[in-house]
């Protein structure tokens, strides 16, 4: 899906940096209407080019009086009064409507962080809609600066109870401006006034539905792939490349050509559960490619948690080449596209952190995908979801009837169960054991009806061996580790809190039932300090 394909009523957020901006995103789509993120520092043409009804100018770590300080571009002003454009400033876009229109903003005396009670304190049909001077509500905000002289035509309509300034308005330029967050759960009202302010005083129209983002795409892929064109998609059993090729599948049949790659680091049945889904349930042409010896080969003996990276992804890489030159063979061409599940996430540019000398950060994950492609393959790239978070995935992957128990799977790496075993991967039976005890483990998490809870479970096989005792005899055998987290994005996560007897059940049963297991720890660690894997 490309911006321009997107109808009107277009939300564009300018980001600052503010931790919250993505939410801004979210939040404006769960009404309903669409809504892009893109650097706050972007040229005048990108903005234009999406043609959007509404900007908002996000917040920020930033201070307008820093040198460098990120900021529209020139022409932004002019551009948006002579099209009618609505914007709202949130925190730094707020100071920097402040500052770029003439008024002052000062270093704030008395910094006002987190809960705050706000006044409205102009009746009016503004931001504040229905309320009446006098009402009161609870924002979130977080600002050293703050505005000391408005621009001419603007007026405060909301204080903080400490005088401060928390809401202005200019209706006539069609300027708005808010000091607090109002896209956090700990503005309460906050939704009401976006919604309000969308809806109310901007006149957006609802409509950004899932079943149009999927239409859309068909149409777009259809439009891109050749009637003689062939595409490959590598499928990792993740959500992401699975909804990805369901997606591609309906636009142009079977001229996709899936491949799944059995590196023998795959958890217990999972090749046999996959393609299960993708066969029986999704209909998909995958080959299937049983590569684990040719994979556990190359990692006999590496320790190194990169090299074993760096081996998974190089073999990978071989397996596809392979794949695409039969492919080719098959075919009496080569395939020219490539379908990736990249998400939003991964592609939106923010606004890099003050000090950190940078003009963009980019947000990629590059070891975060299935593995590397030979670049000399050209192939050129679908990327159906790079629009889309995450849990719109999931609806659209509902809409193309990918069973709901597939979507709610738990994230699992590229690199699979190598970087569950710290050191050799073909130490002994470890993979063997590794696969049973996180069987025991995912499946006891289910059972308790805790699965959707948790981001991220999973066992990892501790290469040491302890003393221990079992029946009447001593063992020496290895331990495991179990670790599951919740977690929004994966970037942090913090330990889940298992009942004691749930633990309890799941250690007896690992240890009575797996061979070589004879002692069971869990992880109690958040991200940071450690991360999500142990490698
Ligand atoms: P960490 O361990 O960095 O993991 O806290 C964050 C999320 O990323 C996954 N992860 C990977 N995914 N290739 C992948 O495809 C990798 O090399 C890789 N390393 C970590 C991890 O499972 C978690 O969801």
């Amino acid at each position: 899906m490309e911006p321009q394909a997107v109808k009107s009523n277009l939300i564009l957020i300018l980001d600052y940096g503010s931790q919250y901006t993505h939410l801004i995103t979210r939040r404006i789509r769960s009404l309903s209407i669409f809504s892009l993120c893109i650097s706050g520092t972007s040229s005048l043409k990108s903005i234009t080019d999406l043609n959007p009804s509404v900007i908002i100018l996000s917040g920020g770590p930033h201070s307008v009086h820093a040198h460098n300080a990120p900021s529209f571009p020139d022409g932004f002003v002019e551009y948006v009064e002579k099209n009618g454009i609505f914007v709202l400033g949130i925190c730094y876009g707020l100071q920097l409507i402040v500052q770029k229109l003439g008024g002052e903003v000062g270093v704030g005396e008395k910094q006002e962080y987190g809960r705050m009670v706000i006044e409205v304190v102009k009746d009016c049909g503004g931001l504040f809609g229905g309320k009446k001077v006098g009402d009161k509500q609870v924002v979130w905000m977080s600002h050293g600066d703050e505005a000391v002289k408005l621009p001419v035509g603007f007026e405060v309509v909301a204080r903080s109870e400490q005088g401060g300034i928390a809401a202005v308005e200019n209706p006539g330029r069609r300027f708005y401006g808010l000091q607090y967050h109002p896209e956090v759960t700990h503005s309460p009202e906050g939704m009401e006034l976006l919604r309000h302010f969308l809806f109310d005083i901007c006149g957006v129209t609802a409509g950004w539905k899932m079943e149009d983002v999927m239409e859309e795409e068909i149409k777009v892929i259809k439009s891109m792939v050749g009637p003689d064109d062939h595409v490959i998609c590598a499928l990792s059993g993740g959500v992401d490349s699975t909804v990805a090729a369901t997606l591609v599948h309906k636009a142009i049949g079977d001229r996709l050509h899936c491949i799944f790659v059995d590196n023998g680091l795959l958890r217990y049945k999972e090749q046999e559960r996959v393609m299960g889904t993708f066969e029986k349930d999704l209909h998909l042409p995958v080959t299937c490619v049983d590569a684990s010896v040719q994979f556990l080969s190359e990692l006999k003996g590496v320790t190194d948690p990169e090299k074993k990276r760096k081996i998974i992804g190089k073999e990978f890489i071989s397996v596809f080449d392979a794949f695409s030159h039969d492919l080719e063979k098959k075919l009496g061409k080569k395939p020219t596209y490539l379908v990736q599940g990249t998400l939003y996430p991964d592609v939106i540019e923010s606004c890099p952190p003050p000090g950190s000398g940078r003009t963009h950060s980019h947000t990629i994950k590059s070891h975060h995908n299935v593995g590397g492609l030979p670049k000399d393959m050209k192939l050129k790239l679908i990327e159906p979801l790079k629009l889309l978070f995450k849990d719109e995935v999931r609806e659209l992957g509902k809409i193309l009837d990918v069973p709901v128990g597939f979507l709610k799977r738990h994230p699992f790496p590229g690199p699979g169960l190598a970087v569950r075993i710290p050191g050799d991967v073909t130490q002994g039976n470890a993979l063997d054991i590794l696969r049973q005890v996180d069987e025991i483990f995912i499946q006891a998490i289910k059972d308790a009806g805790i699965y959707d809870e948790i981001w991220q479970a999973f066992a990892v096989f501790l290469p040491i061996k302890t003393t221990g005792v079992q029946g009447d005899q001593r063992t020496h055998s290895n331990a495991v580790a179990l670790r599951a987290v919740t977690s929004q994005d994966g970037m942090t996560a913090d330990w889940y809190y298992f009942e004691h007897k749930f633990l309890d059940d799941v250690s007896r049963k690992i240890c009575n039932s797996v061979r070589g297991v004879n002692r069971v720890c869990l992880d109690i660690t958040s991200k940071p300090p450690s991360t999500i894997e142990w490698e």
